[in-house]
């Protein structure tokens, strides 16, 4: 019997996979697809494509400004949703619930209006090895204008963070850390709630990038204890452009808008404009309002199945994937910290990651390569890429053995 059958999901997994269209669907001609390249984005359960039709087809108005019954109803929706985001992080109040584009945007955000201000030449801002350019380029943009400069906490052979270095680096210096909560390049879990205590302990505020955390499992923004928290909504189920910068009441309360327009105002004349109060003041513009709702319609998905049976099949996956590869010659993993979540990546010896992709498409195994929009780790491991395949809770173990096969069979034909 195939190892791949002979343990029991922990999910039902053939059941929630018959609630994801694009799942079925097959590519060049006729091949089923293996979707592995869930860290890029994640596919979408019906309700959440259903939700996004009905608001369009039935509540389609601006929020805020109507006094009309669509208005209303397309508003109510839309703060709705942010109860239900607010309770999926356990945020404290929908005022430290703000909604953005995407991680992006929430960094951006937080850089500009936050860090920018109180930074000052020669001051600090942390960051580790493994960032996503998201959250090293705006950082630099504000060292640039500040005299400010980054620091960089390195990492292990394996893809683990260096406490100690991070320890050594945190000194007075600092004004701000920003870190990673699950790499999206590695799979790397970094030890987050450590690295807070200790920085907050120096009255440092945190930045944490959630965009493959919240999707994989379990997040509870309180216990974390970070200052700013960021997630884009379309890697966990939910719409392309839109997501969430979680920020402590307390610090956003000091934060002076960043960009101006409608729906951030309490009141403008040519001389003067006061301000909105929290979140919307942070909120310029007509908003996603389809992408707010549909993404609380993802999030409540994702409670029903449960956070943490998520992270428990994502886990299963990853060790019996892991074990897999392991075993094809040729093949040489990339990031293997004991504490991962949802990713591997690899290299075949003496191939470019770019050709692996290539074959294992046409095998119908969707895959990302590259360099993750993380060039500087790439450059500390000496690759110019990997093949990276990232798991969700609706693959499956036979789906992990076609990854095997493929990659075999590329192997054959490329080395
Ligand atoms: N940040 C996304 C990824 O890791 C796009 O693929």
């Amino acid at each position: 019997m195939p190892s791949s059958l002979t343990r029991t999901p922990i999910l039902d997994v053939d059941a929630i996979r018959a609630q994801f269209p694009a799942l079925h669907r097959t590519v060049h001609e006729g091949t089923p697809l293996v979707y592995l390249d869930n860290a890029a984005t994640s596919q979408k359960p019906q309700v959440v494509l259903d939700r996004l039709a009905h608001y369009y087809a039935q509540e389609n108005s601006n929020v805020h400004r109507g006094v009309h019954t669509m208005s209303q109803e397309a508003t109510d929706a839309y703060e709705e949703a942010r109860e239900v985001i607010r309770e999926h992080l356990n945020a404290a109040s929908t005022r430290e619930v703000i909604f953005t584009r995407g991680t992006t945007e929430g960094i951006n955000l937080v850089a500009r209006s936050f860090a920018q201000p109180r930074l000052r030449p020669g001051d600090e801002i942390l960051i580790t090895a493994m960032e996503h350019h998201a959250n090293i380029v705006p950082w630099q943009l504000v060292a640039e204008a500040t005299g400010a400069r980054l620091q960089v906490i390195p990492v292990d052979d394996r893809g683990v963070l260096d406490v100690d270095a991070f320890e050594r680096l945190l000194t007075p210096r600092v004004k701000m850390l920003a870190v990673v909560h699950i790499s999206n390049a590695l799979g790397t879990v970094n030890p987050v709630r450590h690295l807070i205590t200790q920085a907050q302990g120096l009255g440092i505020p945190v930045l944490v990038d959630g965009a493959q955390s919240v999707p994989h499992g379990p997040v509870d923004v309180q216990a974390l204890g970070a200052d700013f928290f960021c997630f884009s909504a379309h890697k966990a189920l939910g719409p392309t452009g839109f997501g969430v910068l979680y920020g402590r009441e307390a610090l956003l309360e000091t934060m002076p808008p960043w960009q101006g327009g409608g729906d951030m105002i309490e009141r403008v004349t040519f001389e003067r404009t006061t301000y909105n109060e929290l979140p919307h003041r942070f909120e310029a513009g007509t908003p996603h309002i389809a992408g707010a709702v549909a993404t609380a319609t993802a999030l409540q998905y994702l409670q029903e199945i449960g956070p943490a049976a998520v992270a428990a099949q994502e886990q299963d996956l990853l060790t019996y994937a892991t074990g897999q590869l392991e075993e094809i010659e040729g093949v040489r993993l990339v990031g293997t910290a004991p504490d991962k979540a949802s990713v591997l990546s690899f290299v075949l010896d003496g191939v470019h990651p770019y050709d692996v992709g290539v074959l294992l498409d046409h095998m119908g195994v969707a895959v990302r390569t590259g360099h993750h929009c993380t060039q500087p780790l790439m450059q500390r491991f000496g690759l110019p890429g990997t093949v990276r395949a990232s798991f969700a809770f609706y693959n499956t173990r036979e789906e992990a053995d076609r990854l095997a096969a493929s990659v075999r069979r590329a192997a054959s034909m490329l080395t």
